[in-house]
């Protein structure tokens, strides 16, 4: 029946000129779209389907839909439509891509994406347009701090989190000089940030930053330096298609042991099996690890198998706790959007009942939760500890207005 409406004139501009309200009051209190049958919301998803993260926004993708299909494919009383796109983990197109998502394509909320850089850019735009935005991956820290917003929320991380919780672990185990490998962008240096705010907690710091660009493997000059720089372990962040290759030239390389890598669960989650015997006894910190063995974790990761044909990882987590949200949201105002107040209320307080285990948002709307310790055991990343428990992104510059 949308249709009907959408002739000439599209919905949200009915709905939000004069004539539009005057129109609705002509069918009494009840919004048009409800009294004829509920509108489709539409949901972008933007993500990458390529390149070295293809992978992840995938296993996001999947679970986004998973939830959605468990609901039979309604939240809050609307159909879902899905529009899809390919953001190539590419910053340069960010700006472009999420403006046709918001300006040609009329999506309702997107959920979106993988990469920092990328998700800069989905920040900006959505800031100006008031378009709902759920982050199911990129960390970018500025996302929930110095540029957070009402509309803006992340059922993911920052990039500091996971890997605070990792250098804090090595702080309690007394180490003190540390080297640190990753890609030159917004995620590999706060997650170095995070690494070595975690070592300070001890006395300990990073004595030397190792970056290659993204999304490049050209990593063998710097792995020949680690020898002489007189560390006693070496921190990292890669993820995806970059981290089966680092995880296997680190190996090649014969520094495994010698020095001791550690990372954010990035490094081995969703890829430790193509890592084969380099990515065993890996020990990383992340807010998703196998082995939860909880019966919430055990039915998402059942479905998610059936679904998919592919185990689930933290990417699938994240994605799935995104549609989650969005759920709480929807059903809070009956699916109706124009309700941004209330529905954001909601989302801004609620406990999501994740497979990660439960966790609630931060004011900035960035996960408070646990920091699994995990060790790459038999191909599974299987937890071994805590720690840091209910970690809370210090959201530095966040004022919600
Ligand atoms: C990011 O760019 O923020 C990012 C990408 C992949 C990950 C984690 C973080 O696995």
């Amino acid at each position: 029946m949308g249709n009907l409406i959408r002739g000439n004139v599209s919905r949200r501009t009915l709905l939000k000129t004069a004539g539009g309200v005057s129109a609705l009051a002509a069918f009494g209190a009840t919004p048009l779209r409800y009294a004829l049958g509920a509108e489709p919301l539409k949901v972008g998803l933007m993500l990458p389907y390529s390149g070295t993260y293809a992978k992840l926004g995938e296993n996001i993708t999947w679970a986004v839909e998973l939830f959605v299909e468990e609901k039979g494919g309604m939240l809050g009383g609307r159909p879902i439509e899905f529009i899809k796109l390919d953001d190539e983990s590419d910053p340069a197109k960010a700006p472009e891509n999420t403006n046709r998502l918001v300006s040609r394509d009329e999506v309702d909320v997107i959920i979106g994406t993988v990469h920092s850089g990328v998700e800069m850019g989905m920040v900006k735009v959505v800031k100006d347009s008031g378009t709902l935005l759920i982050g199911p991956n990129a960390g970018a820290g500025a996302m929930t701090g110095a540029l957070c917003a009402p509309n803006i929320f992340r059922t993911s991380f920052s990039n500091w989190q996971p890997s605070y919780g990792m250098g804090k672990a090595l702080a309690d185990r007394g180490i003190k000089k540390v080297a640190y490998i990753t890609w030159d962008y917004g995620a590999g240096k706060e997650s170095m940030q995070g690494f070595a705010d975690g070592l300070a907690t001890g006395g300990g710091e990073i004595v030397q930053a190792l970056m290659v660009p993204f999304p490049e493997t050209s990593w063998q000059p710097l792995l020949a330096q680690i020898p002489g720089l007189g560390v006693e372990a070496v921190g990292t962040f890669f993820a995806g298609g970059g981290a089966i290759q680092f995880v296997k030239d680190y190996a090649a390389a014969g520094l495994r042991d010698k020095f001791p890598l550690y990372g954010s669960g990035f490094l081995t989650d969703g890829v430790l099996a193509a890592q084969g015997d380099a990515g065993e006894g890996l020990e990383t910190a992340l807010h998703y690890a196998d082995g939860l063995n909880t019966p919430r974790d055990n039915a998402f990761r059942e479905a998610f198998q059936k679904k998919a044909g592919r185990d689930a990882d933290v990417y699938a987590v994240q994605g799935y706790d995104a549609a989650q949200l969005l759920a709480i949201g929807l059903e809070a105002v009956g699916g109706d959007m124009e309700k941004s107040d209330a529905m954001y209320a909601a989302m801004g307080s609620a406990t999501i009942d994740s497979p990660r285990g439960a966790f609630t948002l931060s004011k900035a709307h960035n996960p408070v939760q646990d920091i699994y310790l995990r060790k790459a055991v038999n191909g599974l990343n299987m937890l071994n500890g805590i720690a840091v428990e209910k970690l809370a992104d210090p959201a530095t510059g966040c004022s919600m207005t």
